[in-house]
């Protein structure tokens, strides 16, 4: 999780991140590898029932404080794996949110495929994502920020990735400066 000072100065509405993403409010989602709880806090202020899983137990902790700081609705706080979701999530939501991780995933068809299978029949897979930019370029508070360039990935290749998993990139939104948001849908039967 990179740093306090520079995160919130980067993201300093996450509100309004989840606005531009077309995320509506009263949905069941889950936030994926969520950290500290940036944009689970303004998820949880707005969704029927958030799910909040990450690996990291000292992550969840300031997630749960964020959340409650915020007095939001009901968020469920889950350690474990991302691979792993399937188990850990009960039952099928709306929308899976991941922000900043994606890029780090080792097999990302694995993790598409955990995804997709607790996804609602058309629910979405909503990834945030650096620009594939130089590292030298994404500067924040007088510094370069985020994950090495290489590690970066153009739109057309987290689609490209995904596709086989049954996840179908619908659009792309840009989030300025530095990242867009891939809205992927989970296929029916029926559209494959
Ligand atoms: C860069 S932070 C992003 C946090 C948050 N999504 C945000 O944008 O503010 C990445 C998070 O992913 C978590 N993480 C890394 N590998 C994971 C895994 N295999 N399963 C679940 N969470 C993981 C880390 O603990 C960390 O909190």
């Amino acid at each position: 999780m990179p740093d306090r000072d520079w995160w919130s100065a980067l993201w300093p509405a996450p509100g309004r991140v989840l606005v531009d993403l077309g995320i509506e409010p009263g949905l069941e989602l889950v936030d994926l590898c969520c950290g500290d709880g940036h944009f689970t806090a303004a998820i949880a202020q707005q969704a029927s029932r958030v799910t909040a899983i990450d690996i990291d137990p000292r992550m969840l902790e300031l997630a749960r404080t964020k959340v409650a700081a915020a007095d939001a609705g009901h968020c469920t706080f889950i350690e474990g794996d991302a691979y792993d979701l399937a188990a850990l999530v009960p039952r099928p939501v709306d929308l899976v949110f991941m922000a900043n991780t994606f890029h780090g995933v080792p097999d990302p068809q694995r993790l598409a495929r955990a995804v997709a299978r607790i996804l609602k029949p058309n629910g979405r897979f909503v990834v945030v994502n650096w620009q594939r930019r130089p590292r030298e370029e994404t500067r924040v508070l007088g510094k370069p920020r985020g994950p090495k360039s290489e590690t970066r990935m153009e739109p057309a290749a987290l689609a490209a990735a995904l596709a086989p998993c049954a996840l179908r990139l619908e659009h792309i939104v840009d989030l300025a400066p530095y990242h867009y948001g891939a809205i992927l849908r989970k296929g029916t039967p029926e559209s494959g």
